[in-house]
């Protein structure tokens, strides 16, 4: 098979030197980063205390996974007040010290902004709940009657993401069964209701709260499942589809509705009526990408996430298309394409290349009963698979941890499960806890390496993760921690995010794929044999100890002409 080279893309650099253009921005995940107070459970402080180390490791921004004040039913995806601080975290005035820390090291801050669903425990959800149907209050959410002869079956047919149905049923004031809410989610994330102006106005004012306090801008949790069809009808093919949608279908009624573009648009404004480049990027699942380029016109987000290039198998044929498929769609509108591999929903990509472990999805995670993955292998490729993005010209972004090769933890027994697609499932999807344990950053230094002083764990580490400690990778020659610094630096020094792309004929077919941007060659060997190294000179590579002429299998190499 060989991989038709011209009908693949290129892409020239655009005018606009915006730092989201080109940035890398690297994903905190606040319960796991760093635990100042030892509880066990990460901190704004922890995360202040640890920022130098991200300086050095040569990041434009980072972005926080949520720290409002929370049930935790959701590790804080389900906010009960979007202007504060979980005392799990800390206070205001720590997220205030966290944002100045950062800014005084020249790093960007992005926080993440959860607008389809509250918790229910927010003021709003306890009035709904305390009102009488069909009142101002119960506006804010989507509350209807049941179907059936006495309302006792939900009003359509949408199950939740976490699996179990998308709707459950109040019991009203007087004990009677009442109307049902809906939850794409956990029954504890009920769905807002974004056809109500009233909660349109009342996120601008949570938009403009953060940016007075001066955050550079917002991860935007759930965009294209804000807006419902109206009438909420059932979904044409949940059967097929389960919660989610087939790519090419008929859009299905809880997912990318057209009414959600002018909320985006309003939100821009607002953003660009502040000073400095504050920047949003959409969680936006939206496929193909020709369609997810409609969320990033100039007026809407910045950027989005590259799910096709997250979701790719990492094979020359998948990667070829799907890169091809981003610069098209991405540069029709202006936009900077990003590039992920790893991040808290998903099995680690180190993990990830090692084998799938029989999981049917990355988001599914992996138990103990599963076949494990292959841990050499897994690191050798995401190795090599970084390096691969981080060439590429865009933003990128990367999840805590990927830095020191961390795996995903594929041993967590079912006690310690949290994730609530565990017990929504009865266990069959173990869900995403994997990803999540905290990070080690001292080897020995009590039983969570570092992660704080007292060893306590919100989820314990396997015993491995102590071998990928960052003190035993800083300044070691080889680790995965120093070729993140160098891949980093290079990219920074040669301004290869705001480069260009173009495939290499030579290098692009079954068994190697390979570009071009700027001066640089990246090539990745995806055979299981040695190819010749070509000529130029060898700036950085993803394997260890092979000989100056070869690429080993699996290997990245950056090569200057
Ligand atoms: C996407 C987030 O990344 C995920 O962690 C969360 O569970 C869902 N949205 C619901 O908020």
């Amino acid at each position: 098979m060989s991989l038709d080279v011209a009908k693949g893309v290129s892409h020239h650099p655009r005018e606009g030197g915006e730092w989201w253009r080109s940035g890398t921005i690297y994903q905190i995940y606040p319960r796991s980063f760093a635990d100042a107070n030892g509880d066990g459970m990460g901190d704004l402080a922890g995360i202040t205390s640890r920022l130098e180390s991200l300086a050095t490791l040569g990041i434009d921004a980072i972005w926080l996974s949520p720290f409002y004040t929370s049930p935790q039913k959701d590790a804080g995806y389900d906010v009960a007040d979007y202007c504060d601080v979980d005392e799990l975290f800390g206070t205001l005035q720590d997220f205030d010290r966290m944002l100045e820390r950062a800014h005084e090291l020249g790093l960007k801050v992005l926080i993440d902004l959860v607008p389809n669903h509250t918790s229910d425990k927010h003021k709003w959800f306890q009035a709904a709940i305390n009102s009488a149907p069909n009142s101002r209050e119960r506006e804010f959410y989507h509350f209807k009657e049941g179907r059936g002869e006495n309302g006792e079956l939900p009003p359509n047919n949408w199950v939740s993401m976490f699996g179990g149905p998308a709707w459950t049923r109040l019991t009203e004031k007087d004990g009677t069964p009442g109307q049902w809410y809906l939850h794409l989610f956990d029954s504890s994330q009920p769905d807002l209701n974004w056809a109500n102006p009233e909660v349109q106005s009342a996120f601008e004012d949570i938009l403009r709260f953060w940016l007075d306090r001066g955050v550079d801008g917002f991860r935007v949790d759930q965009p294209h499942a804000m807006a419902k069809a109206a009438g909420l009808p059932d979904h044409p093919d949940v059967e097929r589809a389960g919660a989610g949608f087939i790519e090419g279908e008929p859009s299905p009624p809880m997912w990318f509705q057209e009414e959600v573009h002018p909320i985006f648009r309003r939100w821009r404004e607002i953003l660009n009526s502040y000073d400095g480049d504050r920047a949003m990027c959409g969680e936006a699942y939206v496929l193909p990408l020709s369609f997810m380029a409609l969320w990033v016109r100039p007026d809407e987000f910045n950027q989005t996430f590259n799910f096709r290039f997250l979701d790719s198998e990492w094979k020359p044929e998948t990667l070829f298309a799907s890169i091809n498929e981003s610069f098209e769609a991405f540069d029709s509108v202006g936009a900077p394409s990003t590039w992920v591999l790893s991040n808290h929903d998903i099995i680690r990509h180190a993990s990830r290349m090692g084998g799938l472990a029989g999981r049917p999805t990355a988001s599914d995670g992996v138990g103990p009963g599963d076949p494990q993955p292959d841990r050499e292998l897994g690191l050798r490729r995401a190795r090599g698979a970084t390096m691969f993005m981080l060439g590429l010209a865009g933003a990128s972004y990367l999840y805590q941890g990927e830095e020191l090769g961390l795996p995903e933890h594929t041993t967590l027994e079912p006690e310690f499960r949290q994730d609530p697609t565990f017990a929504r499932t009865g266990g069959k999807r173990v869900g995403r806890d994997g990803c999540r344990v905290p990070l080690p950053w001292q080897a020995g230094l009590g039983a969570a390496n570092g992660f704080n002083t007292t060893g306590k764990s919100w989820l314990p580490q396997p015993e491995i993760y102590r071998e990928y400690a960052r003190d035993q990778q800083d300044g070691i020659a080889g680790s995965t921690l120093e070729l993140y610094k160098s891949a980093l630096r290079i990219r920074r020094q040669l301004k290869l995010g705001e480069g260009s792309f173009a495939w290499l004929p030579q290098f692009t077919n079954e068994r190697a794929l390979g570009y071009r941007n700027g001066q640089i060659l990246v090539i990745h060997n995806f055979g299981r044999d040695a190819m010749a190294m070509p000529a130029g000179e060898v700036i950085l590579r993803s394997a260890n100890g092979l000989d100056q002429q070869h690429i080993a299998a699996d290997e990245t190499v950056w090569i200057k002409l």
